[in-house]
């Protein structure tokens, strides 16, 4: 089938990437020229595993062509996709002007019915309010075309985009007959490898795409709550973990406790989700819950810290590793390093800074900070002597690093462990003598 697929970032380039890999010819728009040269030269603009390989192949093949001139991404098939941003506003809600904007483009120079799917995540009722929108455009100009809007939420994760969108949990289309018997057809090849596949309403295929991420969510929340308490009787988070999640009803998932979750979804879309129940004057005191116990847990490694130096953390130097919202990307938004490194620099400490792939986007964040070192390897970070470590990424590096050695280069610096990294045993036995992590006493 054709596709145009409009936005190239993280969810136009993968869906772009992914539906060419499986025999579709697509278009992929976007208006950065600098990005569209980038990536027709096959080069990725997002780090992403096994994505520039897929990427190259699929520019070789002749299924995958990058534009930014719009009348040849329109002309392209009467299948349009828009993955554009949907970043929060300062209340909350989601901002749909790109959206609206791209969708008045394709009415604009549309020439044939067609069928809008909408990827980005948008608020509930935003399909059926484009509908109209387009309708009424549509009639205004004189133009005598159908387009179906199809809503069809994307349920990858990222540091495993390919992975996730090729064997994903399930498929959602919400629309009309016509729009989603369409819109099914695009994801036979899946559908018939036994990815489920759910047809339901627009409002209802947005609200899955919240519902889906407020659960996980509040499930990491949750989790991290109950960590506290852990913390404050003396109880384990592991075992109580492993105990609760051998109910079936519960389950192992997103269960592992840590400084927070963080990434351009969760925070957004759990603070939106929230807004548009208030805007229906509904209660939304569980959503918001999520967030602030989220918030909160993102201020664990600076309590720790301010209770082991008690309170005054002046002169100190302190090591970070990881600064990625979550292994295997580098990406760094909503990160809970972010929170730290800005607490941090209030107490105008010192920091040595290490992640494998995300230093590019966190330095971009502090310019030229006198308060922070980026270093250039894990190693790197003690070569002069730290007061204290903070783990904020578990990258396999960090949780395969000799906890001996560790202990050589810390002495009795204390390590802050945000993710758990390391099994309490192993702490004991390499004889290092301050160890926090989240929901275990040492
Ligand atoms: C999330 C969802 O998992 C995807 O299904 C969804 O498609 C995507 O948002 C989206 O809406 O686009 P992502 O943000 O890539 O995916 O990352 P996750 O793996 O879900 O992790 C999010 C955050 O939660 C990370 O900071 C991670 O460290 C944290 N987390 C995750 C925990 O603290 N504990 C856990 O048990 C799991």
């Amino acid at each position: 089938m054709k596709i145009t697929i409009y936005g190239a970032g993280y969810v136009g380039l993968v869906t772009a990437v992914c539906l060419a890999s499986i025999g579709h010819q697509v278009v992929c728009f976007d208006v950065d020229k600098d990005k569209i040269t980038k990536l027709k030269q096959g080069e990725s603009v997002i780090f992403e595993e096994r994505l520039s390989l897929i990427l190259k192949a699929q520019l070789k093949s002749g299924n995958l062509f990058f534009t930014n001139n719009f009348v040849d991404a329109i002309k392209h098939s009467a299948l349009q996709m828009i993955a554009v941003g949907t970043p929060g506003l300062p209340d909350g809600q989601a901002d749909l002007s790109q959206v609206f904007a791209l969708a008045a483009e394709v009415v604009n120079h549309v020439s044939r019915d067609m069928i809008l799917i909408i990827k980005s995540t948008v608020t509930v009722g935003t399909g059926n309010r484009l509908e109209k929108y387009i309708k009424d455009q549509l009639a205004s100009m004189g133009k005598d075309y159908t387009i179906d809007v199809v809503v069809n939420p994307e349920f990858f994760c990222e540091g495993r985009a390919i992975d996730t969108f090729m064997h994903a949990d399930r498929i959602v289309i919400g629309g009309s007959k016509r729009g989603t018997t369409i819109v099914k057809a695009l994801y036979k090849k899946l559908i018939h490898q036994g990815i489920p596949v759910q047809c339901m309403s627009k409002t209802s295929a947005e609200l899955t795409k919240y519902a889906a991420n407020a659960m996980l969510a509040c499930k990491i929340s949750f989790i991290n709550q109950i960590s506290q308490i852990a913390e404050k009787v003396g109880a384990n988070i592991d075992d109580v973990k492993s105990g609760i999640s051998l109910d079936h009803r519960i389950g192992p998932y997103f269960l592992q406790a840590g400084i927070g979750y963080g990434g351009s979804c969760f925070p957004k879309d759990i603070r939106a989700l929230a807004k548009t129940a208030q805007l229906l004057n509904l209660d939304s005191s569980l959503l918001d819950a999520i967030d602030k116990v989220n918030n909160l847990q993102k201020k664990w490694a600076i309590s720790c810290l301010l209770q082991h130096f008690k309170n005054n953390l002046q002169g100190l130097t302190i090591g970070i590793w990881g600064v990625a919202f979550k292994p295997g990307t580098d990406d760094i938004r909503e990160a809970s390093s972010l929170v730290i490194i800005e607490a941090l620099l209030q107490y105008d400490v010192q920091m040595r800074i290490y992640d494998p792939l995300a230093m590019p986007n966190a330095r971009l964040c502090f310019p030229g900070n006198k308060n922070i070192l980026w270093c250039e390897s894990q190693d790197e970070v003690f070569t002069s002597q730290i007061d204290a470590l903070i783990i904020d990424t578990e990258w396999e590096i960090f949780k395969n690093y000799s906890l001996a050695i560790l202990h050589e280069k810390l002495v009795d610096a204390p390590i802050i462990d945000g993710r758990n990294c390391f099994a309490l045993s192993n702490v004991i036995q390499a004889g290092i003598r301050y160890y926090y992590s989240v929901g275990r006493v040492f």
